[in-house]
């Protein structure tokens, strides 16, 4: 039998399309093991297809907390255990007046973009606290700067997941995990391609790609400097956050308005 080599592992939710799915193609690219998971099983099939990687599909809600325990633990055990990174991707969003839209469909907003990340994150714990170096990492967005008009709940959601992220870091540090979220403006995925352009991508253009994101994960999961917890990914995103940073409040207000067309 040929001596086993254990490969970094990475878990992805939402890997069939857009973010999830480069992530998991760079990773699997540069020889780590990959988790692909989503409710979309064509999607990852054709992943699966189109990649040479070691990579495992499988459905997954990120809605059902013992679903997410049970797809982690079986996809971990294949390595004793071992779970480098959690990427919490999975993610949806509606934009438009927060009053029109269906109160069925703000809830599912905050069932899989909070409360999926908080079962990813309960689903992957032991194998991460099995495992040295490893770290979670999550998709915020943006729209956890300063709130953003027509994208209300889904801004509330990302504003949850940056400060579960927050408190988390500070918590697992005595696991050894380090906690982090990545926060970019627009990027060229169906979720904002396949929408009804709202004003604010009129005004910021969309500059980012799947690519480019991907990128930010796997620096993310490698980074080893000072204990950094937010990524903003881009020039245009880095720029936001400062000026947010360093403005008062009201200014900020202002210019978010004027982005948005409000
Ligand atoms: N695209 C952007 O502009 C942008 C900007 C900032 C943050 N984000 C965040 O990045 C993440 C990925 O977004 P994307 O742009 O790749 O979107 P996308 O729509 O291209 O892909 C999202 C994936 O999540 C899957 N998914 C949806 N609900 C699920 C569930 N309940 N369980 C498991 N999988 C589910 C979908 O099937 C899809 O494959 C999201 O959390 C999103 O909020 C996106």
């Amino acid at each position: 039998m040929s001596k086993h080599l254990p490969k970094a592992s990475i878990f992805i939710t939402g890997a069939a399309a857009g973010i999830g799915r480069e992530t998991a193609r760079v990773f699997a690219a540069r020889g780590w093991r990959v988790g692909a998971y989503d409710v979309d099983l064509a999607g990852l099939q054709s992943l699966k297809a189109e990649c040479s990687g070691d990579i495992t599909i499988g459905t997954l809600d990120v809605v059902d907390a013992e679903a997410c325990k049970a797809a982690v633990a079986e996809f971990a055990s294949a390595d004793g255990g071992r779970l480098d990174v959690m990427f919490n991707n999975a993610g949806i969003l509606s934009v438009g007046h927060f009053e029109d839209i269906d109160v069925r469909r703000h809830h599912a907003i905050v069932d899989i973009n909070l409360k999926g990340v908080i079962n990813g994150c309960l689903a992957a714990l032991p194998h991460l606290r099995a495992t040295p170096g490893s770290r979670v990492i999550s998709m915020a967005s943006a729209s956890a700067i300063y709130g953003s008009p027509d994208y209300a709940s889904y801004s509330a959601t990302k504003f949850a997941v940056r400060g579960l992220t927050e408190a988390l870091d500070i918590e697992w540090s005595r696991f050894g995990i380090r906690v982090m979220d990545i926060m970019p403006l627009f990027v060229k995925t169906a979720m904002v391609t396949d929408i009804e352009q709202p004003i604010s991508i009129g005004r910021l253009g969309i500059r980012l790609s799947a690519q480019d994101i991907a990128q930010t994960v796997w620096r993310a999961a490698h980074w080893s400097a000072w204990r950094r917890v937010h990524w903003y990914p881009g020039i245009q995103t880095r720029a936001m956050s400062l000026a947010n940073a360093l403005s008062p409040g009201l200014l900020n207000r202002a210019t978010v308005k004027t982005l948005s067309g409000y």
